[in-house]
Order: C-alpha cells, then structure tokens, then sequence
C-alpha cells in the first residue's frame, strides 16, 4: 500500500486514480485546506476502486503514527503542501511549516514505522533565476524568488542529508514543471480558491465567463512572440511519471528527476490554441512584466526518459481540451 500525502489535492488526485488503475492500493492523507472530501468520492469512481482516506495534517505525530500501525504502507508519496507563490511572500511563517516542518513530521513518522521509500513533489523554481535552459537534474539548486520555492530546496537538502545519513533510504526527487489539463472523464481537475494566479486555471475561467479578460503579463520578453515560454504538461502524464518512479524506489539513495515534456510554449500561444481547441473566445490584453517571472524555462527530459521509461504522452490539445471539459463540469457541479 501507497501512502499519498496531499491525495485530494490537484496533482495528487490525478496520482491516485493512475496507482489504484495499476492495483496499488492506496490511502490518502488531506487535512483538506485546498480541496474537498469529495475529491476521494470522485477519485474512487474514476478507479471503481476504494481509497482508504485520513482527514488529517501531516504535521500531527499521532495521526502519522496510527496510519503507519494500521495501513501496511511500503512507500509515501508526498504531495501535501501549499502552493501558491504570492501568498508565500506574504505567509512566509505558513510556507514553511507546511512544507518544511511538515515534510521533516512526515520522514520522522516514516522513520519511527521503518518505511523508508519517498517520493517527493519539487518544482522547477529550485533551479532558480540564473540556471540555463533547458534544465538537467545535475545542474545545482538556485537562490528561489518566493518562500515557496525556497521551501522546496530546503526540503530537497533535507532529504539529502536524511539519505546521507542511513544507506537504508531511497529517495526520489520529482522537479515538476507546469502541470496543466484535468482527468479525461472530467470528474477531477484544478480547483483554485479565489481568482486563480496561474494561466491555465485564468484561461479556462475567462472562457467560461467567470473572469472577463486574460492579462497577458509581459510581450516584451527575449522570445519568438515576447511573451513567456513554459514547459506545460498534462496532469496525467505527470502521475503516470510518479507510477514510472515506483520502480526506482527499489535502489537505495537519491534520484533526481525532471518531469516536463523538454517543449516550450509561449503565453500568447497557450491563449490562441486554447480558442482554437474549444472554439471560445478568449478576450486578452498585453499587461506589464509580472515580478519574478522568468523569460522562458523548459526541461531536458533525457534522464526520465532514459531511467523511467517514461516521457509525456499526451499533445497540447489534450492538454486544453481536458481543462476545458473539467471546467465545465466544476462549474456545473460547484467545485
Ligand atoms: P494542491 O493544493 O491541489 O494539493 C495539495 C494538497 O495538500 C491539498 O489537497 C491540500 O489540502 C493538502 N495539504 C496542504 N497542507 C496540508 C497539511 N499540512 N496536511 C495535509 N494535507 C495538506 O496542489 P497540487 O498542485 O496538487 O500540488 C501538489 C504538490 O506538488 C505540492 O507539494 C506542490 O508544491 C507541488 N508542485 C505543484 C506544481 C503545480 O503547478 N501545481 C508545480 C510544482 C510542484
Ligand atoms: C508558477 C510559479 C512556480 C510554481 C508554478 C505552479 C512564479 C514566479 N512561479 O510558475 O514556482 O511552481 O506556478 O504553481 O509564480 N501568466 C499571464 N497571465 C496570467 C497568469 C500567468 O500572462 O494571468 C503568465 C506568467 O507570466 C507566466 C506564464 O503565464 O509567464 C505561466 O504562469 P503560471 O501558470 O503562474 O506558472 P509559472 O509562473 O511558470
């Protein structure tokens, strides 16, 4: 059995169903602070498989500790945290206990149930601001522009040290890119809180009348069109990378990889094929730079092809065709 950490989140939702799909049985731990109880109903009816669920923080010693004397769990997948970049200017005290103290709760309780396998959700924004592109594991860590980032190096350097300290860990370290799209079926997808900050999220809700225009941050970038370049990838084919790592698991230490598609697209891009993907209209308007956006940044994928057999399948329409039929059905259905 799996523990999944943050399983009722946007990523990890997507995690569960591809596990419980392959067999793994699976149990989820969510306090449920940026998602709902019934994520794990709509989980559970993508797989026709049930998910044993804890509602619950992965800061809370005795929580972590019952699950590991009750659930036979072999390995942890650990999606649970806060992740947006603004608030973590302004929360800083938030980001890290969430993210830090709580990945190091969550190692102790692993540690204390002799479970020693982890799989750890990281980000492209720890190569920070000067690395070059494309990005390649072996490249160092950078100085992160947010609170958030920075507690993901911190959590990478955390493990580092836990695995330096006892051969027995096997660690794998998931730097992910820009996760788009939703579950084919519909059922799961993205739910931002308030307005979104992110471009997909903001595009789907201009498209679906919630929001009236796209604020196009930026076109004066060293680009083709000079607007941003990211390495979008679907949300899919991202928990498909987290069964691919399973495998790795089985060799002790650290294991770094990226998981993108290694293309870039551009904002304006990502606008235009959206309307031409679903045939609505996306109003949008040039705004000034956002701060601490980068120009452009996509993965080298060649490690995670070479060592995980695994490599993003599905195209750029699948991509926005899947967001869109998930915001249809989140409007509907209220999420
Ligand atoms: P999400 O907010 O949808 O999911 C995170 C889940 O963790 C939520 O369900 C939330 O309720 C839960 N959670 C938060 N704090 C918790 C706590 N203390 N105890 C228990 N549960 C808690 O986010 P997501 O997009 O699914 O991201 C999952 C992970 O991937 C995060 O660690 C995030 O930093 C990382 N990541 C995300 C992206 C992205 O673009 N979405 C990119 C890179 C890395
Ligand atoms: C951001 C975070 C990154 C985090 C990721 C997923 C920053 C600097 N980086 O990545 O650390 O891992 O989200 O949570 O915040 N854009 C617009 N208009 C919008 C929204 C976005 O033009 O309304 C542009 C941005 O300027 C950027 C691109 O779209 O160039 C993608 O933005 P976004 O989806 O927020 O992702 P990142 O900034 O790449």
């Amino acid at each position: 059995m799996i523990l999944l950490t943050g399983g009722a989140g946007y990523i990890g939702s997507h995690i569960a169903v591809e596990l419980l799909e392959m067999g793994v049985e699976v149990a989820i731990v969510d306090n449920l602070c940026n998602s709902n109880r019934s994520v794990i109903e709509r989980i559970e009816s993508i797989a026709q498989r049930p998910v044993v669920f804890y509602e619950g923080d992965i800061r809370d010693a005795a929580l972590l500790a019952s699950i590991f004397e009750m659930c036979p769990i072999e390995a942890v997948i650990h999606c649970a945290g806060l992740k947006a970049v603004g608030e973590s200017v302004t929360m800083p005290l938030a980001y890290y206990d969430t993210n830090v103290y709580g990945s190091i709760c969550l190692c102790q309780a692993m540690q204390k149930a002799n479970v020693k396998k982890l799989i750890f959700s990281s980000s492209a924004t720890v190569y920070g601001p000067d690395a070059e592109v494309p990005y390649l594991e072996s490249m160092p860590r950078g100085v992160a522009t947010s609170p958030y980032g920075v507690s993901k190096g911190m959590v990478e350097k955390v493990l580092e040290d836990l695995g330096a300290s006892d051969p027995d860990w096997s660690i794998v370290v998931l730097r992910y890119f820009n996760p788009i799209g939703a579950h084919p079926t519909g059922l799961i997808g993205e739910s931002p809180q308030g307005t979104p900050n992110n471009l997909m999220p903001f595009i789907s809700q201009v498209a679906a009348g919630v929001l009236s225009k796209v604020m196009i941050f930026g076109n004066d970038y060293p680009t083709s069109d000079g607007t941003c370049v990211r390495d979008y990838l679907h949300v899919v084919d991202l928990a498909v990378g987290h069964r691919a790592s399973l495998r790795v698991l089985d060799s002790p230490g650290m294991h770094y990889y990226n998981l993108g598609t290694g293309c870039g697209t551009s904002v304006l891009n990502m606008v235009q094929s959206f309307i031409e993907v679903t045939g609505v209209d996306i109003p949008y308007q040039f705004a000034p730079r956002r701060e601490g956006d980068l120009a452009a940044f996509w993965a080298n994928v060649s490690k995670a092809e070479h060592e995980l057999a695994w490599r993003a399948e599905k195209t750029l329409n699948d991509m926005l065709s899947d967001t869109w039929r998930w915001q249809q059905y989140a409007i509907v259905h209220g999420h």
